[in-house]
């Protein structure tokens, strides 16, 4: 049994957790910045590197306190090293090499997609691999098959937005304030996704990719006409989205032998979207799992989990370990044409 102390602050949340190789979340904390960035509708990085900073070290001592556990008593501590905005990652990754330094630990530099990608491991013990993950976060939308740790194989990414990027931006146009995707999601229960028409864009394309820019130009006009009610655009996009992340998956799934298909990241947490896919994986045959959704977005318990597995497999890092803003899971994936920076 190995027990992780992990530190995560790559986006907007400051972040840290315990949890032991036996699946145990011995304490887990989060403090998101929602507040200080809801003024400029976005995660502005600057204020989000200098909050990590004063944050953190709270969030350290709190887990260690809740749990009753000594920093002479873990095996290993794992940071987030990327991708993410480049000044918070720092903060978490600089952290944790200081503790491992001093505390005479193995360090874990872990890549906070392939977190989001094992968390379902955290919770659901029978999950092996491989399986088809359909990663949904603000800043990434890809379909992946997950061979092991660390073996990942790209299938599909967007070529523009990201999915919870494209909630968070008709969150914008609706009005609603930052974050985006959970108000969405509530002032969709009260419309008709059937009222307004949108576009699916890339829907029945032979390659599983994703696009969602043309989605938001949509929804902005619907906006702008001001013959629709809020609720009813909202839901029409939320079911738009649903269609292509559904349609998506399906075709990826003709380029695997996976049978189990994982749904993990930010939108992940959304209600639809996990029924939406359970009953696709229903439909299909396919073995179905998604964690709660505490665990889809960002947290540390599932960097923990990374650091768990990592560890187990061998893989800890020196204390060069570089911040990395950029930092695909699948290095060996072809550009997509029309890709922007989000890989
Ligand atoms: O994984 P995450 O917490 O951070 C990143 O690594 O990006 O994902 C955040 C994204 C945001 O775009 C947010 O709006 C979206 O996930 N999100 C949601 C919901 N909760 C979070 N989107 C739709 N419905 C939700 N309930
Ligand atoms: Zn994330």
């Amino acid at each position: 049994m190995a027990l992780i102390l992990a530190l995560e602050s790559s986006c907007d949340d400051s972040a840290a957790a315990l949890v032991d190789s036996d699946r145990h979340i011995l304490a887990h904390a989060i403090i998101s910045q929602n507040d200080a960035h809801r003024p400029y509708g976005g995660v502005v990085p600057e204020i989000a590197a200098r909050a990590h900073v004063e944050i953190l070290p709270g969030l350290i001592r709190q887990v260690l306190d809740e749990a009753g556990i000594a920093i002479a008593d873990v095996d290993g501590i794992a940071a987030t090293a990327g991708p993410g905005l480049i000044g918070g990652v720092m903060v978490a990754l600089l952290a944790g090499k200081g503790l491992a330094l001093a505390a005479g630990k193995p360090l874990i530099a872990v890549n906070h997609l392939e977190g989001h990608a094992l968390s379902p491991r955290l919770v659901d013990p029978d999950l092996g691999f491989p399986y088809l993950l359909l990663l949904v976060s603000g800043g990434h939308c890809q379909l992946l098959e997950v061979r092991g740790v660390g073996d990942y194989r790209r299938l599909a990414t967007t070529i523009d937005d990201a999915a919870g990027e494209a909630f968070d931006k008709a969150a914008k146009l609706l009005g609603l304030s930052y974050p985006g995707g959970p108000a969405l999601e509530a002032l969709a229960a009260d419309g008709d996704p059937q009222a307004v028409p949108l576009p699916r864009p890339l829907l029945g394309s032979p390659e599983p990719h994703f696009s969602f820019a043309g989605l938001k130009s949509a929804v902005q006009r619907a906006v702008v006409s001001g013959v629709h009610r809020r609720e009813d655009v909202a839901a029409s996009f939320q079911q738009a989205v649903l269609d292509c992340l559904v349609d998506r998956t399906a075709k990826a799934f003709e380029v695997s032998d996976a049978s189990t298909l994982v749904v993990a990241g930010g939108v992940a947490a959304n209600a639809s979207v996990r029924t939406a896919l359970a009953n696709l994986a229903k439909a299909r045959g396919l073995r179905f799992s998604v964690p709660p959704s505490w665990l889809c977005t960002d947290n540390a318990a599932m960097i923990a989990w990374a650091g768990s597995e990592r560890l187990a497999a061998g893989l800890t890092d020196t204390r060069d370990a570089p911040a990395r803003a950029r930092w695909p899971l699948d290095e060996q994936a072809d550009k997509v044409r029309g890709a922007g920076v989000k890989a």
